[in-house]
């Protein structure tokens, strides 16, 4: 069978747009930057992006359309005989790991969407600050009483392993091409409404301050590496993934311009969510210490929307666009073992689709039970889903991206990086030589001395 490839030019995009674009941004990025600080941890985030995020997309790239194959074969095909293809294991792992407990939040999008399109999240809220306090009838008090119940999440992940299983099965062009072309614009139209209702409320300033105005006192080992692996995390950098999406482009795709679109697509989607998030929580006063992690976006939102006309409407439209958000990167991360197993093992693609997501049913299902049931069994002091958290981003993305760029920067055929990038950039342009500067001499010092430094302060 001839190798899948995108259909267009625009398709690929927003496929590629539709894996980095996910929770991580959503979701992610607004726990990480309350909880490392607020506007030092974005400064450090963005740096990551352009001068390490960019270079490794790039890199990612090239392997993939280079090689035209998975992201444990790349290596192989580019090292013959070596134990290079290593590297490209972890990646397959580290993704198996993200997409277990991803799921579990992609599962959550899907009960606050059937809820507010049933109308119950906002049912026995009447507006006003004092109703908001009473505890049982706060978005606070309904997020936790939800995730830490044994059933409800559990069948909500069924639900969105399912919907997987069916795109997955429809294949490439056909699944995940069509639904990111029409929906990330949508996605974007509705982050910009909420930005602006989010900043005239009464006390948005203070949010703005703690999002924008840097206090470089903040900054230490952990906010780095936290930054570093969110970056990554956001870009869909790290484990293969844009290894695999690269082998789906055709040779004529610039793949400069492509990397460029994508990242600063996703780091505005990141920012716009800043503005969304930060604002509301201060003009609300939910900037308690419980409310941190995981739920923050899961009972911020709500208090925006209740402060709209048309309430049901916005939630429900918005929990629609961050469920096919998430579902477009559970896709692209599933992608990954899938196109493995097709092209190593010549699987069928229903075969390697059921593979790859049946075993999630029981190991996402105990992620998700680790915020209720399980969640005294603590593996390093933390609960499961939050020690698969930690150890995937802050760990194995950082060291999957540390591999790769060692590999395209010293390793690869002679050249090879170079004729990649020349459709998209001509002969000799200058900026080839910063972006293999940067892959080559300051990824890898730069990745390492983070890695190191994070696991000396939390060994
Ligand atoms: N980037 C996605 C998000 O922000 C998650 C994701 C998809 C991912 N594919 C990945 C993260 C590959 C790391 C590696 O939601």
């Amino acid at each position: 069978m001839a190798k899948a490839k995108f259909g267009s030019r625009i398709g690929l995009i927003a496929a590629t747009v539709g894996s980095a674009v996910g929770l991580g941004n959503v979701w992610r990025f607004p726990a990480e930057t309350q909880s490392n600080g607020g506007a030092a941890f974005l400064l450090i985030y963005v740096v990551c992006v352009f001068i390490l995020g960019i270079p490794l997309m790039l890199a990612e790239f090239s392997l993939g359309r280079g090689s035209g194959t998975d992201a444990i074969g790349t290596f192989k095909v580019l090292r013959p005989g070596t134990k290079w293809w290593l590297a490209g294991a972890l990646g397959v792992l580290a993704s198996y790991l993200i997409l277990t407990y991803y799921m579990v939040v992609a599962g959550w999008t899907t009960e606050y969407f059937f809820q507010s399109l049933t109308g119950s999240l906002y049912d026995g809220l009447q507006p006003g600050a004092d109703a908001y306090n009473k505890l049982d009838s706060t978005f606070h008090a309904r997020m936790e009483n939800y995730v830490c119940s044994a059933w409800n999440p559990l069948i909500n992940t069924f639900v969105m392993i399912g919907i997987n299983i069916a795109v997955l099965i429809g294949g490439v062009q056909k699944g995940i091409e069509r639904v990111s072309t029409w929906l990330m614009p949508l996605l974007f139209m509705l982050l910009i409404t909420f930005c602006c209702v989010s900043l005239s409320m009464p006390g948005a300033a203070k949010g703005i301050d703690f999002f924008l105005h840097p206090d470089f006192s903040r900054i230490d080992g952990t906010v780095i590496v936290s930054a570093l692996g969110q970056a990554f995390f956001s870009l869909s950098l790290g484990m293969g993934c844009l290894i695999t999406y690269g082998s789906y482009f055709p040779k004529s795709t610039k793949l400069v311009q492509t990397a460029l679109t994508v990242s600063m697509l996703d780091l505005l989607v990141a920012f716009l969510m800043g503005l969304i998030i930060f604002p509301a929580i201060f003009s609300f006063g939910l900037d308690q210490a419980e409310l941190r992690g995981s739920t923050l976006v899961f009972v911020t939102l709500p208090e925006v929307f209740s402060q709209m006309p048309a309430t049901r409407l916005w939630s429900t439209l918005f929990f629609l666009l961050l469920m096919v958000a998430a579902l477009t990167s559970t896709i692209s991360m599933a992608e990954i073992s899938i196109s493995f197993l097709q092209d190593r093992y010549h699987r069928s693609r229903k075969a390697a689709t059921l593979i790859v997501l049946l075993p999630l049913f029981v190991l996402s299902s105990v992620c998700s039970l680790s915020f209720g049931p399980l969640a005294d069994f603590k593996i390093a002091g933390m609960t499961i889903f939050n020690f698969l958290d930690n150890i995937s981003t802050n760990y194995m993305l950082p060291l999957g991206a540390l591999l790769t760029s060692i590999f395209i920067g010293w390793f690869a055929p002679k050249g090879f990086f170079r004729k990649e990038l020349t459709p998209s950039l001509g002969k000799d342009k200058p900026i080839y030589g910063v972006i293999e500067f940067l892959v080559k001499w300051i990824a890898p010092p730069l990745i390492l001395i983070i890695l190191i430094n994070s696991l000396i302060a939390n060994p």
